[in-house]
């Protein structure tokens, strides 16, 4: 009898072929929510799973024979890891396949912002160079040199490494907050280590490369935010329930802080009618800091070799929660 595999990351052709080693078919039924997924995974022998779909204790509890449930990228925070763990189920995770899309996407945020570039682009296509000069001025005006600048990074771990690498390029002095990372690891990335405060104090520029943790949620709010320039711009390409996204709202649009790059929200997709996509200093993004056509054949293939791994009864390269080798429950085995 072939293996059942429910896939909330679709099933085209290179995902049935590499399933087909194995004697696994890909099921596509809706996943969106912990309802669907009881219904459509109670019977799975293995999951592959996007950024968003809940897979709850009660979800996963329901999930009988499942081996892995393999999430295409690296922030499983729509995983109840702890659940999986007691089930003696595998979480799977890609961890390299974004890398560079994401700190490039991190960037780009952080050039458009300095640069001027969207709110420019958006008076030059209302004829303002020609009849409104002044209004490009005032835009324009204050920009300070890059080289001259602060950025603070939250998290210099793989995506924040990455970013860090990058941006240094530019000049820039670079301040990092990791309180798992050593001062001398951050050293030999070239910056400095810090703490939070010292972070929020000292940035023109912070970029967000953190996972969601309990630790981390709302980790920034209204307090933090009062304590950063005035001219700063936040950029978050982690995970939207790190920024509390009212106090972000209130802090923009009373000057607090200056601007915002976001790639993602809390929820997502936000609510059209959300007021902090009305705002001008703010850029927003649709999740999409991943993607690269190299970097979704990477994610995709990743995560499907976790399912043929599990399959075989072999484990996957990288999981989110190691300690499942050791339960006595185990699934693979
Ligand atoms: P990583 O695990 O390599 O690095 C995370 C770093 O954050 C580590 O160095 C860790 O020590 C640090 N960290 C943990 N708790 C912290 C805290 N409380 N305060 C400050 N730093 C803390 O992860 P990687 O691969 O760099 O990914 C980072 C995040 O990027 C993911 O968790 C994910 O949420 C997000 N991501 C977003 C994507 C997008 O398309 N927007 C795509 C891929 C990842």
């Amino acid at each position: 009898m072939s293996f059942k595999v429910v896939s909330g990351i679709g099933g085209g052709d290179n995902i049935k072929a590499e399933l087909a080693r194995v004697d696994a078919e890909v099921v596509l039924e809706p996943v969106w929510t912990e309802e669907d997924i009881i219904k459509s995974a109670a019977d799975a022998d293995a999951v592959m799973v996007g950024a968003t779909e809940p897979y709850t204790r009660k979800a996963i509890e329901a999930m009988k024979k499942c081996r892995v449930i393999s999430r295409t990228g690296v922030g499983y925070n729509n995983i109840d890891v702890e659940a999986a763990t007691e089930n003696g189920i595998a979480v799977a995770i890609v961890t390299d396949a974004s890398i560079e899309e994401v700190s490039d996407h991190a960037l780009a945020f952080l050039l458009a912002f300095y640069r001027k570039i969207i709110p420019v682009d958006r008076l030059v296509r209302q004829g303002a160079w020609q009849l409104r000069r002044r209004e490009i001025f005032e835009i324009r005006v204050p920009t300070v040199r890059l080289s001259r600048q602060t950025v603070g990074v939250i998290g210099a771990g793989r995506i924040g490494g990455a970013f860090v690498r990058k941006v240094r390029a530019f000049g820039v002095k670079v301040i990092v907050y990791d309180p798992y990372l050593t001062e001398d690891t951050i050293q030999t990335m070239g910056a400095v280590k810090v703490d939070f405060e010292q972070l929020l104090r000292e940035s023109d520029y912070i970029s967000i490369h953190c996972p969601a943790t309990d630790e981390t949620k709302r980790i920034f709010g209204a307090g933090e935010f009062s304590k950063m320039k005035s001219t700063a711009c936040l950029i978050n390409t982690a995970r939207g329930d790190i920024v509390d996204e009212k106090a972000l709202f209130n802090a923009l649009s009373e000057g607090v802080i200056a601007g915002a790059g976001i790639d993602v929200t809390d929820p997502e997709p936000p609510d059209p009618d959300d007021p902090l996509l009305q705002l001008e200093n703010v850029v927003v993004t649709a999740h999409s800091a991943f993607y690269s056509e190299d970097s979704l054949l990477a994610l995709v293939m990743g995560t499907v070799g976790a399912v043929v791994d599990a399959l075989k009864g072999e484990w996957p390269r990288s999981l989110a929660n190691p300690e499942v080798k050791e339960t006595a429950n185990r699934r693979i085995k």
